[in-house]
This record gives C-alpha cells, sequence and structure tokens, in this order.
C-alpha cells in the first residue's frame, strides 16, 4: 500500500455521468491487482473530509485509470478535474480477484512449455457486470490476456445496463476479442431484460458452461445477490465483490463491514494477516454470521460465504 500524489492524465466523459479519469503513477499502477482498489482524497478542502474508494479500470507500472459515475460531492469535484491537477491516493487495498493459473503459466514460461496450455481451455470465466462494477471485471481480463494466463475464447463477458448507453466498456472488451453478452431494461441493445436472464440460459447449455466454469461478478447488491444464487444452483465456483460505502479504507474505522460465514472465510484471513495487513477482525455475533471488514477481507470474497439480508 502507497501514498502516492498522482497527477491527472486526463479526464474524459465515456457515457451520460461517467468518466474515466488517468493517473500518472510510479507506485501504486504498478502493484494493482484486478479488483482491488484506490482511495483519492477528492478535495485539497475539508468537504469532503474522506477520501472516496474506487477499483482499477486498468493499470500500469506508469499509470492507472479509474471509470466513476458523478453521484454525489466526491465524484463531482473529481469529473471537474484537469490534466495536471493532482490528486493524493491511497492503494492498492484490499483482496482482489483470483488470478487464476498464475503460478502454473509462470512454471510453464519457466520450463519453455508452450503458452496455450490445455487447461485454460477447459476453464471459462464469466465476468458478470452492472454500473461501475464492470471496471474491475475489465481490468481482470485485460490483466490475464496480456500476461496469457487464460484465452480470450474462453472468457464470457455479460454486461447489465437500462439503457445502451449505459453498457460500459463495451467497445473496450470487444478490443479484447472476448464474447459479449448484453442486457438492457428498456431493450435499446440486447436482451430485453435482466442480464442474470442471459447468464441462466448460459449456465443451462452445459457445452458453453463446463462444471470448471468461474464467475467473477460486480455491480448493485441485488444483481451480486442473484448472480451468487445462480452460480449456487448450478455448481458454479463464484467471487462476489462488493461495494459497500467505506471511510479509511484500510481496516481502522470498521465502517464497512459486512456479513460473512463465519468458517469458509478463515483461510482469507489467514492469508490477509500474512500480506502483513492491519486489519480488524469483528468476533462472530453470532453462530450464523461474523462481519469482515470488506476493504481488507474483501471487497472481493467467495459468493458462498456472504449472508446475504
Ligand atoms: C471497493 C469499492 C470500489 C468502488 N469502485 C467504484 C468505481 O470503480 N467507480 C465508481 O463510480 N464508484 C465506485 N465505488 C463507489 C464510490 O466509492 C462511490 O460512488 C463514491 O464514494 C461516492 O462519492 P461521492 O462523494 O460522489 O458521493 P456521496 O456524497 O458520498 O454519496 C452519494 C450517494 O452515493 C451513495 N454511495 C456512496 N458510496 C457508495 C457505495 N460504495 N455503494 C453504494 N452507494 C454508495 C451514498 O449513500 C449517497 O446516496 C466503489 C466503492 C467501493 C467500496
Ligand atoms: S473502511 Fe474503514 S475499516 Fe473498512
Amino acid at each position: 500500500m502507497f501514498r502516492e500524489t498522482c497527477r491527472v492524465l486526463e479526464n474524459k466523459k465515456i457515457a451520460p455521468g461517467h468518466f474515466v479519469i488517468k493517473f500518472a503513477s510510479k507506485k501504486i499502477g504498478k502493484k494493482a491487482q484486478p479488483g482491488e482498489f484506490v482511495q483519492i482524497l477528492c478535495s485539497d478542502s475539508y468537504e469532503p473530509l474522506l477520501p472516496r474508494p474506487f477499483s482499477f479500470l486498468t493499470a500500469t507500472p506508469s499509470n492507472f485509470s479509474i471509470l466513476y459515475h458523478t453521484v454525489g460531492r466526491g465524484t463531482t469535484l473529481l469529473s471537474q478535474a484537469k490534466k495536471g491537477d493532482v490528486f493524493h491516493i491511497l492503494g492498492p487495498l484490499g483482496r482482489g480477484f483470483t488470478v487464476v493459473s498464475s503460478q502454473i503459466s509462470a512454471i510453464r514460461k519457466k520450463q519453455k512449455i508452450p503458452l496455450i496450455p490445455d487447461y485454460r481451455l477447459l476453464t471459462t470465466f464469466i465476468l458478470v457486470g452492472g454500473g461501475v462494477g464492470i471496471p474491475p471485471l475489465f481490468h481482470w481480463a485485460e490483466y490475464t490476456l496480456k500476461r496469457r494466463l487464460v484465452s480470450k475464447q474462453s472468457i464470457h463477458v455479460f454486461l447489465g445496463a437500462r439503457d445502451k448507453s449505459l453498457l460500459l466498456c463495451e467497445d473496450s472488451f470487444k478490443k479484447l476479442g472476448v464474447q459479449l453478452h448484453l442486457a438492457t431494461d428498456n431493450g435499446s441493445k440486447g436482451h430485453k431484460g435482466v442480464v442474470t436472464d442471459l447468464l441462466k440460459q448460459f449456465f443451462l447449455s452445459s457445452v458453453s458452461c463446463p462444471l470448471s466454469s468461474v464467475v467473477y461478478t460486480c455491480g448493485p447488491t441485488p444483481m451480486l445477490k442473484a448472480v451468487s444464487a445462480l452460480a449456487k444452483k448450478y455448481e458454479i465456483a463464484c467471487e462476489v465483490s462488493v461495494e459497500v460505502p467505506m471511510a479509511c479504507g484500510f481496516g481502522a474505522c470498521l465502517g464497512c463491514a459486512v456479513k460473512v460465514r463465519p468458517q469458509k472465510t478463515e483461510n482469507r484471513k489467514q492469508k490477509t494477516e500474512s500480506k502483513n495487513l492491519s486489519f480488524a477482525i469483528c468476533p462472530p455475533s453470532s453462530e450464523q454470521y461474523r462481519f469482515a471488514v470488506a476493504c481488507c477481507e474483501g471487497p472481493v470474497f467467495p459468493a458462498g460465504d456472504i449472508v446475504w439480508d
């Protein structure tokens, strides 16, 4: 985790109320993993006092970008930022999505085994995103494809929005060459209805969706809940990124508590401790669940660990 003063390289409107801002960064971009996030202090004054959390959209050793929706004071200030402005940013924070097969791939590379091995063709990677939950999924796809950890044929991206103008990152995903499945509430593009209708059809087709599939999802809570339920029903592994309101971003304020089942997250707890992150674990408040701090133990959790109210 670094505290860095980052210069704005560009800040572009990409859809109604949505912008992509790119920052120069020597430290944060280099370490960013898909699903991790930054805390941005959006103002030099006391309003707003607290930094705001945003997922990475892209990251390289010299810069990173985020895609944001203007919903309040902080994001409105961010939308007014000009090239050359500076922001105080903390990151990368949290635990991101599993970057599947990375170790196997590194071993193969070392042994000079061709990098199109069969195991990658056996797994289908299913990314399901809505709204500002889409950026970390794009980061996952770009990150894994750049490193040749997965093949583009194995990635299926499901995007849902109210209207076609809000199908964020559609063109960027197309450029990656992944399989796209689109749904809009008003039918202006793709399937008319919710994205989980398409996902259900996909799960029902055992040809396109083998048991070794894995789902990564981020977006509005009702969508996460529905995706988790479908993944459970069809016995598909699933990781969920929860975007709960956060204050500090590093485990100090306990303001980002989410209910999780106690036993199953034990491993993640140990892994988090071994990364020497500072975090606080709330004791189990009942036999059914305990509170996890989403900024350190998450924001990505195994779907089966989350207790949806
Ligand atoms: C790990 C994480 C990653 C995120 N990634 C992105 C991203 O990539 N792009 C993006 O646009 N946004 C993202 N968000 C949400 C973003 O942090 C909020 O939209 C932002 O803090 C709002 O700040 P504001 O000052 O503009 O609005 P505020 O004035 O603070 O709030 C405006 C409205 O938004 C609601 N709100 C604030 N935070 C959240 C939240 N986390 N979830 C749901 N509602 C919220 C408030 O309750 C209020 O109704 C992420 C949040 C988390 C926790
Ligand atoms: S935001 Fe402070 S503990 Fe998570």
